[in-house]
Parts: structure tokens; C-alpha cells; sequence
């Protein structure tokens, strides 16, 4: 196909992309990437460049591309009726039939979904609701939220806060006062080698405590986490995590907010990652996976023991004040409603998880031995090759050797999209569950072949 290079002027004159190095992409110094088309786990450029891409896009395409049963439901509920609020009790058919399909599967305890557009705006809202839910209950001072460092939560004022990555608050003045941060829980770089995982849960679990008592737990409204650490490195939690959290927060009366943007609706192999995990959320964030980013929709699903408090808090003061034009978008409504019938139609989730450990051994068997490998970790359709100057001793590289990227870069040289994820030389790989265990086996043969061209 003929380069359109009017389009690529356009592009660096006019387009402000997000995570983009601004002044070299107007200089013309970074590359630009047309998307034109894309089908199953493969997408094409408008040269004609066809990856097969191995992250869905921003793990978010789950259902794969090109799913023309969504495509139908999106064209026909704009057809029928584009757009409607949803504000004072107004509804559409697709957005009523999408909150029950969504309480139908989530794990138990939870009572009501808010629709909102975007993981981002989704835990803004359950800020909001944390911190309406501890007013109505007459304890303005227990406020303060605790994430992980690493954790990734939006790039919002409050949740570019609570997202633990340094790049997302450099020069923004975050983290807002309101949010504070504890250890992420990642085994590999765990504080002493002998440390054994249950350990490193001992720790980290008492870490969190003598945090609470330094800030005191009457000031502490909740804790934010992903079942499984995404962007800030596609972590697991080490053995008993999540039971030695909760035993911490219920002794504290602290909510628990599970994000599970990425790992809901089937990524870990189970329908969410509270159900892998045992978690039990007061809030749980979806996004992403709701509608596999055919129309963007996102919700806070709220539990029972928050809901009959913010049914409280309205009859003492009106109606609540919060809401988006776009809460509840038909468009997106009826995405959603199309995708979640389309993952059960195939059984997606059982394929993820099937397929998703094929993935990740294939992985290991592909980059296990290699002397720059430090780590290789995953759950389900996540899975990530971390890799160390010395794996002995655990010695990262400098970050100005930008191993990860460069890998990242041949693989693509290879035709596959892995992820340089921030903030370590740690390439990630989420990819859509359509995956066949052919194309698992040829990302790990792929991945070897680049890491061998950049590390030998
Ligand atoms: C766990 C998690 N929460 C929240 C978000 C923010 O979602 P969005 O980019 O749709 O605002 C993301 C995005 O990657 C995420 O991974």
C-alpha cells in the first residue's frame, strides 16, 4: 500500500499522544504507527505490516479483534437509540440487561454497578464513594487511601496518585496528600535473598500494619490493589498475600478496593482475579475487559455493606451528587452485553487460563536458562521475563541501557507486540484470549530469538 505521508505530517503537527516523548515525535526522532485493521490476535499497519499482538492492545482487546457479532450490537444500538443519560433514574435496555449480567457474575457480596468510561474515572468514583461512605458514618477524619507502590490505578489527580510509578508524578505534583503507599509485593525484589515468599508475606503484611499505626487507623479509609500487579511490572502476589492483607484491613476497619481493570472478566482463568485470590472487595474496578475495548465503558461494582450506607446517605441528603453524561452509554452498554455473551459462547475464560499456563511455559522453556533472565512470572494470560545484569546476585542494568525496550524493539523486528513495561527492563505479555497454543509457542520462540540479538 502506498505510504500516505500527508497523514504522518498530520500526525506530529497535530496529534498529542499520551506516554509519548513529545519533543522528539514533533522532531520526527520517534516513530509513528498507523493501525488500519485487525483480526483474532493479529493487527496491520497502513504499510501492511501485520504483528500478532501479543499485550491486546493495552490488555484490554480480550476477545480478540475483528469480532463482528460486537460490531453488529454497537451498530445497531446506534441505530436504535446512540445515546441517552442515565442520570435520575433514566436507563436503556442495554445498560439495565449489562448491570445484571455483570452482578451475575461477580464474586459474592457485591449489590450495584455505576458505569463510568474509563478505568481512570472508575476509581475516581470509588474515591468519591469511600469517602462519602466514612462522612455518612460520622468519621470525617478517616480518610486517607493506601495503594502499592507500583500499582497502577489511572492517570487521573486522584488516581495518577495512587498509581505507585514515578513517572506518572513527576512534574504533576502528585501524589495528592490524601494517598499514601506501602510495598509492592513483589517477590524478586524482595529486601533479602533468603527471604522464602511466606516470609516476604510476613513482611510486607507488617509492613502495611506499622503503617497504619504510624498514620493512625482511624485516619485510614482504604487500601487499593490489583489482584495481580499490572503496568508496574505483572507481578503475582507471593503465597497467602491476600488473606495476610485483609486480616490487616478488617482489623483496622480499612476498605478494600480490588482493581481489577485488568484481571476481570477472565484473564487469570477465573472470572475475576478476587475469585483466584480470595478476595473479598468492599469495591471492585472494571474497565477493559467489559467491553474488550470495542466502545469505552468502564464501573465500580459496589458491595453490600457500602451500598446500604449510600442508600442512607441519600435519604439524609438528597440525591447523590455524582455522575458523567456518559455513564452508562448505550454504545458501550451493548459492547459489553455482546462481549460477555461472546466470552461465555466460547468459553474464553476456561481458554484463558488453559492456554495462558501453555504461554507461560512455553516461555520458560524458551528463556528459562538464559544468564540475563532473571524472572520469569505470570497467572493466566499475563506473563513477564524480567530481565537482571546478573541473575545470581539479582543486579538489574542501568535503566540508561534500556534493555527491556530494546528487546521489545527486535521482537517487533519479528512481527510480535510485547510490552517495555515502565520503570525495569521487565517485557510484558497479556495477550488476547483467542491466543491458539501455536501462536503461544511462536511469541516464546520470537521472544528467545530477540532477547538473544540484544543480550547474546
Ligand atoms: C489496573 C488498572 N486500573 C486502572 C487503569 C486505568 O484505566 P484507563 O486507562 O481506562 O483510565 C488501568 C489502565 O491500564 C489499569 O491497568
Amino acid at each position: 500500500m502506498l505510504r500516505n505521508d500527508q497523514l504522518d505530517k498530520w500526525d506530529r503537527e497535530n496529534f498529542f499522544h499520551p506516554s509519548t516523548h513529545l519533543a522528539q515525535f514533533a522532531r520526527g526522532e520517534a516513530p509513528n504507527r498507523v493501525i488500519r485493521t485487525g483480526s483474532g490476535c493479529h493487527i496491520e499497519d497502513r504499510d501492511g505490516t501485520r504483528l500478532l499482538d501479543a499485550f491486546a492492545g493495552l490488555y484490554c482487546v480480550n476477545v480478540g479483534y475483528g469480532r463482528q457479532e460486537i460490531a453488529e450490537a454497537i451498530a445497531e444500538q446506534a441505530r436504535e437509540l446512540a445515546y441517552y443519560h442515565a442520570y435520575v433514574g433514566h436507563g436503556t435496555e442495554a445498560s439495565i440487561t449489562l448491570a445484571k449480567m455483570i452482578l451475575d457474575r461477580s464474586p459474592e457480596g457485591m449489590s450495584k454497578v455505576y458505569f463510568g468510561q474509563s478505568g481512570s474515572d472508575a476509581n475516581e468514583t470509588n474515591i468519591k464513594l469511600v469517602w462519602y461512605y466514612n462522612n455518612i458514618l460520622g468519621r470525617p477524619e478517616k480518610k486517607k487511601i493506601i495503594s502499592r507502590w507500583r500499582g497502577y490505578h489511572g492517570s487521573g489527580l486522584m488516581t495518577g496518585s495512587l498509581t505507585g510509578l514515578e513517572l506518572f508524578h513527576k512534574k504533576f505534583d502528585l501524589p495528592l496528600a490524601q494517598v499514601i503507599h506501602t510495598d509492592a509485593p513483589y517477590y524478586y525484589r524482595r529486601p533479602a535473598d533468603d527471604m522464602s515468599e511466606a516470609q516476604f508475606t510476613a513482611y510486607l503484611a507488617a509492613e502495611l500494619e506499622a503503617l497504619i499505626e504510624r498514620e493512625g487507623p482511624d485516619t485510614i479509609a482504604a487500601f487499593i490493589g490489583e489482584p495481580v500487579l499490572g503496568t508496574g511490572g505483572i507481578v503475582p502476589p507471593p503465597e497467602g498475600y491476600w488473606e495476610a492483607i485483609q486480616k490487616v484491613l478488617d482489623k483496622h476497619d480499612i476498605l478494600l478496593i480490588a482493581d481489577e481493570v485488568v484481571t476481570g472478566f477472565g484473564r487469570l482463568g477465573t472470572m475475576f482475579g478476587s475469585d483466584h485470590y480470595g478476595i473479598k472487595p468492599d469495591l471492585i474496578t472494571i474497565a477493559k475487559g467489559l467491553t474488550s475495548a470495542y466502545a469505552p465503558l468502564s464501573g465500580s461494582i459496589v458491595g453490600d455493606k457500602m451500598w446500604k450506607v449510600l442508600e442512607q446517605g441519600t435519604d439524609e441528603n438528597g440525591p447523590i451528587g455524582h455522575g458523567w453524561t456518559y455513564s452508562a452509554h448505550p454504545i458501550g452498554a451493548a459492547a459489553g452485553i455482546a462481549n460477555l455473551e461472546l466470552i461465555d459462547k466460547l468459553d474464553m475464560v476456561t481458554s484463558a487460563g488453559e492456554v495462558g499456563a501453555h504461554f507461560n511455559a512455553a516461555m520458560r522453556d524458551a528463556l528459562g536458562d538464559h544468564p540475563n533472565v532473571g524472572d520469569i512470572r505470570g497467572e493466566g494470560m499475563l506473563c513477564a521475563v524480567e530481565f537482571a545484569k546478573d541473575r545470581d546476585t539479582r543486579t538489574l542494568f542501568d535503566a540508561a541501557d534500556k534493555v527491556g525496550p530494546q528487546v521489545a524493539a527486535a521482537l517487533l523486528g519479528h512481527g510480535v507486540i510485547g510490552r517495555a513495561m515502565p520503570q525495569g527492563d521487565i517485557l510484558g505479555f497479556a495477550p488476547p484470549f483467542c491466543l491458539t497454543r501455536e501462536e503461544a509457542e511462536e511469541v516464546a520462540a520470537k521472544t528467545a530469538k530477540a532477547v538473544a540479538e540484544v543480550l547474546g
